[in-house]
């Protein structure tokens, strides 16, 4: 079995056959906002089982490709498709794409979600910026003996979130007329949505949002000392008071809806980062 940083060699110099561009930024495409992807100039879409050591994304609404190509014409990579700890894969595989985007060379991060509003001011469709995380995933990806060349061994999270992109993407929603909020996103392992009594929880501990994904990313991301940007798609309303039933397929219809919104952010974010530049 080869080192992990063997493995993120092997297949970033695997995209690199595929796609000679060099990425600025990658994206990440969470549940239902796969087709953001279409906006971008493709080069290659490479099927993630292609790639040396990628897994297989199993999730609904995942489309399982790495996009490659210009938005804005700055070079990205996006990956249309994520993987999630409730697929049974490990929190260190999970994330194995974000240390192939890291070695092919972003320097930013945009990671996009589907999640639940636990905050009462939230309605469905609604955009928020991630300020902060709860990992209640009891998984952490940077378990195991540390490599100092991938990062830290005790890196510090007091602002894992880029705080001055955060309000830049507060800005361009302003401009475009949507809501967009910013707060507290809790992870949790899924694939069950919560209980009454975990809504509950959740709102005691001031989460705002919540998800199955995203925490273990961002780790390995600031981890690689990564600028990260979090955005999450409010799909459903998770109400501790009333039986609501949520679907899958509901949170990727909703999700879908929204994609214009979040586009208008990640296109305006990666305009304003590095177009003339
Ligand atoms: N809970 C957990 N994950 C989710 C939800 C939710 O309500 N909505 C979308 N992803």
């Amino acid at each position: 079995m080869l080192h992990l940083r063997d493995q993120i060699a092997e297949a970033a110099a695997f995209v690199r056959t595929r796609w000679n561009g060099r990425p600025r930024c990658g994206i990440i495409l969470g549940s239902g906002l796969g087709s953001v992807g279409e906006a971008i100039e493709l080069d290659a879409a490479i099927d993630y089982g292609d790639i040396p050591h990628f897994l297989k994304s199993t999730a609904i609404g995942h489309h399982g490709r790495l996009l490659c190509g210009k938005l804005g014409g700055v070079p990205v990579v996006a990956m249309q498709g994520r993987f999630h700890c409730y697929e049974g894969y490990s929190a260190e595989r999970a994330t194995f794409p974000v240390r192939v985007m890291h070695a092919l060379g972003i320097k930013l991060l945009i990671v996009s979600n589907a999640a639940g509003g636990l905050n009462t001011n939230f309605a469905c469709g609604d955009i928020m910026v991630i300020d902060d995380h709860i990992n209640l995933l009891n998984r952490n990806p940077l378990v195991g003996v540390n490599d100092d060349e991938l990062g830290p061994r005790f890196p510090d999270l007091g602002a894992p979130y880029d705080r001055r992109l955060g309000d830049r993407a507060l800005a361009i929603a302003r401009k475009h007329d949507f809501v967009c909020h910013r707060g507290v996103y809790a992870a949790m392992l899924g694939p069950t949505y919560e209980t009454r009594a975990e809504i509950r929880m959740l709102r005691y501990f001031c989460a705002d949002a919540v998800g199955m994904s995203t925490v273990p990313e961002v780790l390995v991301a600031v981890h690689a000392g990564l600028r990260v940007l979090g955005l999450s798609t409010i799909t459903n309303i998770c109400s501790p008071d009333k039986k609501v039933t949520t679907s899958g397929h509901e949170v990727i219809a909703t999700a879908e809806m929204a994609r214009d919104k979040l586009l208008a952010i990640v296109a305006g974010i990666i305009s304003e980062e590095f177009q003339n530049r």
